[in-house]
């Protein structure tokens, strides 16, 4: 956004703010790559509103489209106005709002964003719903929320999870921190939060894992700076427990960024080497920022920039943790812009790339090593079924069987699906080179 363009955006009231996030996201943007920027623009005051209404609106985007199409004699053909009305509507039926606010700030919005002539229908729209609550209520609560694409391929993957799925799909995630084992244990930090009046109860899945009662700026809990603590997901967590022992190994992290896996992996083992690699230069610093503020040794860390699809190893590798780049359909509760941004015609090109990164990886592995593919999936073509043609493409690689309590076995490896107040969408599967 240019100057000229901020300063008037700061004349615009916090909807009409919200509507111009929805709409950069609508045309492609992640709401990562707007929100710094956006979120400067709005008051101090108002951020946690405008935070909370661009995220809910995401989160229920295609519930809001369905329930607001048949209140349409002709379809809008306008992005602003229609991100208008689901504003409004998510307004009336997901939050405590005053109606008459919510409806008044809207309208006043699609006004000032130049949509004076059709305000009208902006306002008689909400009005209706605003008489009709439940029955609104009932309809968003009983819709898919996902683009038709998502849903077709979600329900021939899952057909008997398939409701449950897209109703925890729109859910908001829980908070959740993986304790630094290093510094402190699971009980001692959870004493500590418990002094400090912090509602929080320990994972069950992970055993260094906590989650929070109530979200807010995790920087303010008490031994962030120190390293105590970093902020993953409780399925993500468990990556640690299925690695075999990496004391004295070497170790590749294939797509390491931010360093999520790099940083537990360095909490709980000793490795000879641990090559930490993505493509991504500006995703390594923010590992290398991780590492640092975690207080972990780095003696034997070496970050590398390089592409997945080439590199090569220069010695003999033990182990190697491939968290490969994926839909990142697993994680629509972190990341809501992701129901908009995600395309069918993304997938063919994203598995293709899977392919290939884990034919490189493969090579550099030692006979006798091993392989943890892992994705923040829940597509089958990404997880099972690329594992079923990697078996079948390679004879030296032997399934490693996750023996465990959690998830859905699935012929090759493992998949947990994001479910409520707990983890994420993950696949893990364990490959041996045998040969
Ligand atoms: C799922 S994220 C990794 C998350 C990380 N393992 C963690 O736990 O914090 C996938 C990563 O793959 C990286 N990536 C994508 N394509 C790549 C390629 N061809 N070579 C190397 N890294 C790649 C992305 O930059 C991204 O950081």
């Amino acid at each position: 956004m240019n100057q000229s363009n901020q300063s008037s955006a700061k004349n615009l009231n916090l909807r009409a703010q919200v509507v111009k996030t929805l709409l950069a996201v609508q045309n492609g943007q992640s709401l990562a790559s707007v929100l710094n920027q956006h979120i400067n623009i709005v008051s101090e005051r108002d951020r946690g509103l405008y935070h909370e209404l661009t995220l809910g609106c995401l989160r229920q985007w295609y519930s809001l489209k369905a329930i607001t199409l048949p209140l349409l004699t002709k379809p809008l053909d306008n992005e602003a106005l229609e991100s208008c009305l689901y504003l409004g509507l998510y307004q009336i039926l997901c939050t405590r709002i005053p109606v008459h606010a919510a409806i008044s700030e809207t309208v006043n919005a699609a006004k000032q964003l130049g949509f004076e002539p059709m305000s009208g229908l902006v306002n008689a729209i909400l009005r209706r719903v605003s008489r009709e609550t439940d029955e609104f209520q009932t309809a968003l609560n009983n819709t898919h929320g996902l683009p038709s694409w998502l849903f077709k391929r979600l329900k021939k993957d899952w057909p008997d999870q398939f409701d449950e799925i897209c109703q925890n799909l729109k859910q908001v995630a829980p908070l959740t921190l993986r304790v630094n084992e290093r510094q402190v244990s699971r009980n001692e930090y959870l004493d500590i939060l418990d002094e400090e009046q912090i509602d929080a109860r320990p994972c069950i899945l992970s055993n260094v894992g906590i989650v929070l009662e109530q979200t807010g700026n995790i920087t303010h809990l008490p031994g962030f700076e120190e390293g105590g603590f970093s902020v993953q997901d409780e399925h993500a967590q468990l990556c640690a427990t299925i690695l075999p022992n990496l004391d004295d190994k070497v170790v590749v992290d294939a797509c390491a960024a931010p360093g999520g896996k790099t940083a537990h992996i360095l909490e709980r083992y000793n490795p000879k080497k641990l090559i930490a690699l993505d493509h991504d230069a500006k995703r390594l610093l923010r590992l290398s920022e991780n590492i640092e503020r975690l207080a972990l040794d780095q003696t034997e860390v070496e970050i590398v920039t390089a592409d997945a699809t080439t590199w090569q190893a220069e010695e003999a590798v033990d182990c190697i943790v491939l968290d490969a780049p994926c839909s990142a359909t697993g994680v629509i509760r972190r990341h809501p812009d992701i129901r908009l941004l995600r395309q069918s015609t993304d997938i063919a090109q994203t598995v293709a790339l899977q392919h290939q990164i884990l034919q490189q990886m493969w090579q550099q592995l030692k006979v006798g090593g091993s392989m943890l593919y892992i994705t923040c999936s829940i597509l089958k073509v990404e997880n099972e079924q690329q594992m079923a043609t990697f078996f079948a493409e390679h004879s030296d690689a032997e399934e490693i069987k996750i023996e465990a309590d959690w998830g859905i076995e699935q012929t090759y490896g493992r998949q947990l699906l994001p479910y409520l107040h707990s983890g994420d969408g993950f696949y893990y599967c364990h490959i041996k080179k045998v040969a």
